[in-house]
């Protein structure tokens, strides 16, 4: 039985295997992989894509979605072994895993971390508590990396750009009026670097680096690839002849519940807007977004509403990425 928790734990071929049949399956292939089999979705977060992919992509293959709003629907949940559940908590996830189990045959969790805390909560506690005490596959729908967006992202490049290996991927931090989760900068990284890219990161400031754990992750693959990873914060230079764009705000690591203190430097990214300016210092690249995005934000109307932005199609691709983890999952099992 093998969980899908992050790409870290899946190799490149592995992954290549499932965004091959996540294309055949976008191309009309058919597949009943979980037919007679039921898969609860647990969001601690909200959701637009996420929920409707899963949910559709499941009943297509044969299956039944069992979807959980654990922040309003289910019991307070704690997550912390041997604590005393005297407050909030009514249910702990030792038993939520262990009961799910006994109902259905995959587990997918959302579960963003609560911005108070990076130490623990960059152990992912969740989740891991989750995939611990779950006697089936345990799936991220994003918690501190967002590893089904990470897929959808590199099929929509392969559908694009064909090769990816030596082109050039720059992650940009982007203005958000807030501080958001590191996970989908953290998966870009991931994805870019394990496939072969060279990888530029723009950031208004060094306290803008990601924790240690994927930037050195990410400068592994680059070596294993003969790839450059490059951490930049001039704007021009950073979007020069680039081949793909991605764009995502985050809080900086340093200020981690203390968000105050990071507004001086969220400042200083204030003009790291997507605009056709910056897209005409790349290689005529494509740009994408997880989505969702705030508009004149993040990336101008201009760049959004161009042949060169790639997120409705990286949205669409999550349905057929998940349908095509969640086969390989299902083939695991038997
Ligand atoms: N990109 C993404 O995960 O979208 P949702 O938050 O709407 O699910």
């Amino acid at each position: 039985m093998r969980h899908f928790l992050s790409t870290q734990d899946w190799s490149q071929e592995e992954l290549q295997h499932v965004l091959d049949r996540a294309r055949a399956l976008k191309a009309g292939a058919s597949s009943s992989a979980l037919a007679g089999k039921s898969v609860a979705l647990v969001f601690f977060n909200p959701s637009l894509r996420t929920r409707s992919s899963f949910d559709i992509g499941i009943v297509q293959l044969g299956g039944h979605a069992v979807v959980l709003d654990a922040r309003a629907g289910t019991w307070p949940m704690e997550m912390v072994e041997g604590a005393v559940m005297d407050g909030e908590a009514e249910e702990h996830v030792i038993e939520a895993a262990k009961v799910l189990s006994r109902y259905v045959d995959m587990i997918a969790i959302r579960c963003f971390p609560n911005f108070q805390d990076w130490t623990s909560e960059r152990e992912d506690p969740l989740i891991m508590a989750f995939a611990k005490h779950a006697s089936v596959p345990v799936v991220n729908m994003e918690t501190i990396v967002h590893p089904c967006q990470e897929l959808a992202l590199m099929m929509a490049l392969q559908e694009k750009l064909g090769r990816v290996e030596n082109k050039t991927f720059l992650l940009t931090w982007v203005p958000h009026p807030r501080p958001l989760n590191t996970a989908v900068a953290n998966s870009a990284v991931l994805i870019a670097s394990k496939f072969g890219m060279n990888l530029r990161m723009l950031i208004p400031d060094d306290v803008y680096r990601l924790d240690d754990r994927y930037m050195s992750a990410a400068e592994d693959n680059c070596a294993a690839h003969g790839t450059r990873f490059e951490v930049m914060t001039d704007v021009e230079a950073a979007y020069s002849g680039v081949d793909a764009v991605y764009a995502k705000s985050w809080g900086a690591l340093p200020f981690y519940g203390n968000w105050d203190a990071e507004a001086p430097y969220r400042a200083k990214g204030a003009g790291f807007m997507i605009d056709d300016a910056k897209m005409a210092l790349t290689n005529n690249a494509v740009v994408s977004h997880c989505l969702p995005m705030r508009r004149n934000v993040k990336i101008a109307d201009s760049v959004v509403d161009s042949p060169a932005f790639l997120g409705i199609e990286e949205a669409e691709n999550r349905l057929h990425v998940q349908k095509a983890m969640l086969e390989a999952l299902a083939r695991d099992m038997d």
